[in-house]
């Protein structure tokens, strides 16, 4: 079974770039299955009905989040019409709306797919605290779904790199693959661990090339060089005239019998035009 993945999904920039490329990644690669991090999907934070829709008409199936996926306030609507293809953090406190994991059914075989926020440098940016452990929250997951499902995949969006590789280890011969997000940065890691589980420290993101993580270069700038990190004054902005795209995902090949991961390539593309 072959997975393609894209780490967080950047504003307009990232929406355009998948809408252009997925129909040439499902050509050269024929994917059984397409998953997205969008908790950046509007205008950089959050979601929304329309640009759910629009994600899910170019053509992706299924939608993983993070900690800002509650940031726009249309997210509820957003779980009313999405919830069964989108899961948030697990380890969010269980009133928050949506859940944390999903089993879908690929080429007739059931697939978890959960989802879990890193505790690492993760404090200032979340309110939905306090988070739960995720590596407890995993173990909880994974006792939970047993053996109704053999092939199990988890995007951990954290912040530290460190943390990420943990908890591959952590998971290693329990999970199918477990991929990074969060930190928009490709990481040049992806490798399949002892035990058999895909891996990648981040997918990096999809979204305006020459940007800073998706953000335009000058309001980012503004924000280090006046120690304007906490206050966060500056908006976040998109730059209005995008003249690339920066794409990166992975593709993995899962073995249907065993669970395990045969194959994991990753790609980084840092300016397309197209
Ligand atoms: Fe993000
Ligand atoms: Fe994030």
């Amino acid at each position: 079974m072959k997975i393609l993945f894209f780490g967080d999904i950047m504003g307009k920039p990232g929406r355009q770039a998948v809408a252009k490329i997925l129909p040439m990644l499902k050509r050269e690669y024929a994917p059984d299955f397409v998953i997205a991090n969008v908790e950046n999907l509007a205008h950089g934070k959050g979601v929304t009905l329309a640009t759910m829709r629009n994600l899910a008409e170019a053509g992706v199936d299924f939608f993983t989040s993070g900690n800002h996926i509650y940031d726009k306030p249309e997210y509820k609507e957003v779980f009313a019409e999405f919830g069964d293809r989108l899961v948030r953090p697990a380890n969010f406190a269980p009133e928050f709306i949506g859940d944390g994991y999903k089993i879908v059914e690929i080429k007739g075989e059931p697939v978890l797919i959960a989802n879990l926020l890193g505790e690492v440098f993760m404090e200032k940016q979340v309110d939905q605290v306090p988070l739960t452990s995720p590596f407890y929250k995993i173990n909880e997951i994974l006792g939970k779904v047993g053996s109704a499902a053999k092939i199990k995949i988890l995007d951990f969006h954290a912040d530290a790199t460190s943390e990420k590789r943990a908890m591959g280890f952590w998971v290693d011969g329990r999970m199918s693959a477990v991929v990074g997000t969060h930190t928009h940065v490709p990481t040049a890691d992806a490798q399949i661990l002892p035990q058999g589980t895909g891996y990648v420290t981040d997918l990096g993101m999809t979204g305006a090339a020459h940007s800073v993580i998706g953000v335009a270069t000058a309001s980012a700038l503004e924000r280090f060089r006046e120690h304007d990190l906490e206050r966060k004054k500056v908006a976040l902005e998109l730059p209005e005239e995008v003249k690339g795209f920066e794409v990166s995902y992975v593709l993995m090949e899962i073995d249907e019998l065993s669970g395990k991961c045969q194959n994991i390539i990753s790609k980084a593309i840092p300016n397309l035009e197209i």
